[in-house]
């Protein structure tokens, strides 16, 4: 490269650029095509239905799933086992009766419409007088008793 070639060169790198202060996106290439279609329309789901399409208690249901996330019904009655979860925030809705969660300091009682989210880490124990419909959201993979391994865990819950 001759020494005039890049005297040009560093002449055009500092001309200042006053029009608009920032580099405009001058890339040639056409704009990227929209995402495809997803491959099933949307349906719609009824969760009193969907409650009534299974009787076992302590046995979580997948109904749905988005983002890495599944959304899960389960019909608990009588106690549950203390447990954590090491690594998933845990949702508890409820859909028709109550139930007690546990805390090893406290209690708290959910009715009907009433949620709550167990965080990582905090040991719990639901326990439900009679029996309870419940939806749950937490990660995929997250299982029932956490750390615990018993009768009542559930590594891989069905599909509804
Ligand atoms: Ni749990």
């Amino acid at each position: 490269m001759t020494a005039a070639r890049l005297g040009f060169i560093i002449g055009a790198l500092s001309v200042p650029r006053r029009d608009t202060g920032y580099l405009r996106c001058t890339d040639p290439r056409p704009p990227s095509p929209p995402p495809p279609p997803p491959l099933m329309s949307p349906d719609k789901a009824n969760l009193t239905e969907k409650f009534a399409a299974f009787n076992e208690h302590w046995s979580p249901k997948i109904v749905a799933e988005l983002n890495g996330q599944q959304v899960k019904l389960s019909k608990f009655k009588g106690p549950f086992i203390w447990h954590q979860h090491e690594h998933e925030d845990e949702m508890f809705l409820v859909h028709r009766g109550s139930f007690r969660m546990e805390f090893r300091d406290r209690t708290v009682t959910l009715n009907a419409g009433d949620f709550l989210v167990v965080p990582r880490g905090v040991e719990h124990r639901p326990v439900a007088d009679e029996e309870v419909h419940v939806v749950l959201f937490e990660p995929a993979g997250t299982v029932n008793t956490g750390n615990v391994r018993d009768a009542r865990t559930i590594e891989n819950p069905a599909r509804l």
